[in-house]
């Protein structure tokens, strides 16, 4: 695959909901194929704030990739390629703890992996490295100072800290299980963050993550009625990703 120069500010990975940025403009599509595979669909570089900024839709365009299916190493692989160093990731979860209701952004600062049987690591194939990075901090500090940063110059709200639980989906989580969750220390559920950000570190990417709260978490709500559909999901991420754009100009004028 063809290298770039290193002129990539961001790169942002959308989550359920989250298909495109609308304010990116001149854009160019790539479709590289990397050494693990092709990533989940183009790579859409374009100008925002009058940086390079990279998108790539995690789960396809037409969003046809579950969770446990997304070539998470040939995502990053291929985003490193063309010149990116900063990766922003959007990730649409359940809310447990009180202050992570539905429609809220939120910075997590600690995960938790739950998931199984995904290749989450560049160490898989026989005689690659053995890496053994440290990651005590997943996400990367200065990039999560940067993000909530914005945030505040772009008034818009968002929860500074949180622990993330990545569960395995696609189906979404008992009760029993966010009850568990929620005494594990989790903040906030989805399936997307893990193996993500463990490669992200292995590959020496700087790496966040910005939560976006599409729903409450099994057994969370209030109501009775609490069913979780997808109506409501794609409903609050629309809402929520509404300070986006201002956000992510703030991080690039930044
Ligand atoms: N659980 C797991 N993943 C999710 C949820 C949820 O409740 N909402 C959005 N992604």
């Amino acid at each position: 695959m063809a290298t770039h120069a290193n002129d990539i500010a961001l790169a942002v990975i959308g989550g359920t909901g989250v298909y495109a940025l609308a304010s990116l403009i001149n854009v160019h599509a790539h479709q590289p194929v990397t050494a693990y595979g092709a990533p989940s669909g183009p790579i859409r570089v374009g100008t925002l704030a009058g940086k390079r900024v990279a998108f790539l839709a995690r789960h396809g365009e037409g969003h046809s990739l579950p969770p446990h299916k997304i070539n998470y190493r040939a995502n990053l692989l291929a985003l490193r390629a063309l010149g990116a160093t900063r990766v922003l990731a959007l990730n649409t979860v359940g809310g447990i703890t009180d202050h992570f209701g539905p429609r809220v952004l939120a910075c997590p600062d600690q995960l938790i992996d739950y998931t199984w049987g995904r290749v989450s690591t560049l160490s898989e194939e026989s005689g690659s490295d053995v890496l053994h990075v440290d990651f005590g901090d997943p996400y990367t500090p200065s990039l999560r100072k940067d993000v909530i940063a914005a945030a505040i110059r772009a008034n818009v709200l968002m929860v500074g800290h949180g622990c993330y639980g990545v569960t395995q989906g696609p189906r979404l989580e008992t009760k029993a299980e966010i009850a568990r969750m929620r005494r594990d220390g989790c903040d906030l559920v989805g399936m997307t963050g893990m193996p993500e950000a463990g490669l992200a570190r292995e590959m020496g990417l700087e790496y966040a993550s910005l939560a976006i709260v599409a729903n409450w978490a099994a057994g969370c709500s209030a109501r009775d009625d609490e069913e979780i559909t997808m109506d409501e999901v794609l409903g609050n991420v629309a809402a929520a990703s509404e300070g986006l754009p201002a956000l992510l100009r703030e991080m690039l004028a930044g």
